[in-house]
């Protein structure tokens, strides 16, 4: 058999740092995620894993850890605010990457309509219900319906890849080819979000 029918081998057997570093290869933003707890104290986390869901509805998702103490007190409040972070905000990131206590201690945030936080300087943020929880192994995944759009800020986005961090060298965005107009986050028309 030559190489041409027989296909790639693949393996089968990997471990999850295989698993990881295969991961790792796609590249996505950073956002924050942040809501209010019961005594009105900002609460947060970083998170890569969040899509753009549905146009009509207008849904999104992302995937907390089992653990994460952010995601119990979005689960008690069901409210929350997804701020997509700009490549200024490495060091955001960074603190809301971490356990804290205090996150929010040198981090600058205006209330969103709904009293979440918006932190100065992301990219633009979304105010959401929970809409759906689904299990998804040791993270949750959660739907939520946009409520309330921010502002849009034109400065480059924050992105993770290989488990570090990278920025655009340009604010240059290249379009998309024609058959991507259905997609969910076309801008060249007015069909994909
Ligand atoms: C760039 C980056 C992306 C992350 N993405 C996720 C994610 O998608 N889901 C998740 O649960 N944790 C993610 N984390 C890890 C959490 O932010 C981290 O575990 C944090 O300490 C959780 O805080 P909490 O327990 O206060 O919610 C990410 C961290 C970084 C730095």
């Amino acid at each position: 058999m030559t190489a041409a029918t027989r296909g790639p081998y693949g393996n089968a057997e990997f471990d999850s740092r295989q698993f990881r570093t295969a991961m790792g290869q796609f590249c996505t933003g950073v956002t924050v995620i942040t809501t209010l707890d019961e005594a009105g104290g900002p609460v947060g986390f970083a998170c890569q894993s969040f899509a753009a869901l549905s146009l009509d509805p207008p849904l999104v998702l992302f995937c907390p850890m089992k653990t994460s103490r952010s995601w119990k007190v979005i689960e008690k409040t069901g409210k929350f605010c997804v701020n997509v972070l700009s490549n200024h905000q490495q060091d955001v990131s960074a603190v809301f990457g971490a356990p804290g206590d205090d996150k929010f201690r040198t981090i600058s945030w205006d209330p969103s309509p709904a009293g979440l936080p918006v932190l100065r300087h992301s990219l633009t943020w979304v105010e959401c219900d929970v809409e759906q929880v689904t299990d998804g192994g040791d993270h949750h995944i959660v739907v939520g319906r946009a409520l309330t759009l921010g502002e849009v800020l034109q400065d480059k986005p924050l992105l993770f890849y290989r488990g570090g961090y990278l920025s655009t060298e340009h604010p240059h965005v290249t379009p998309a080819q024609a058959e991507l107009e259905n997609f969910l986050t076309w801008t060249g028309g007015d069909t994909w979000l």
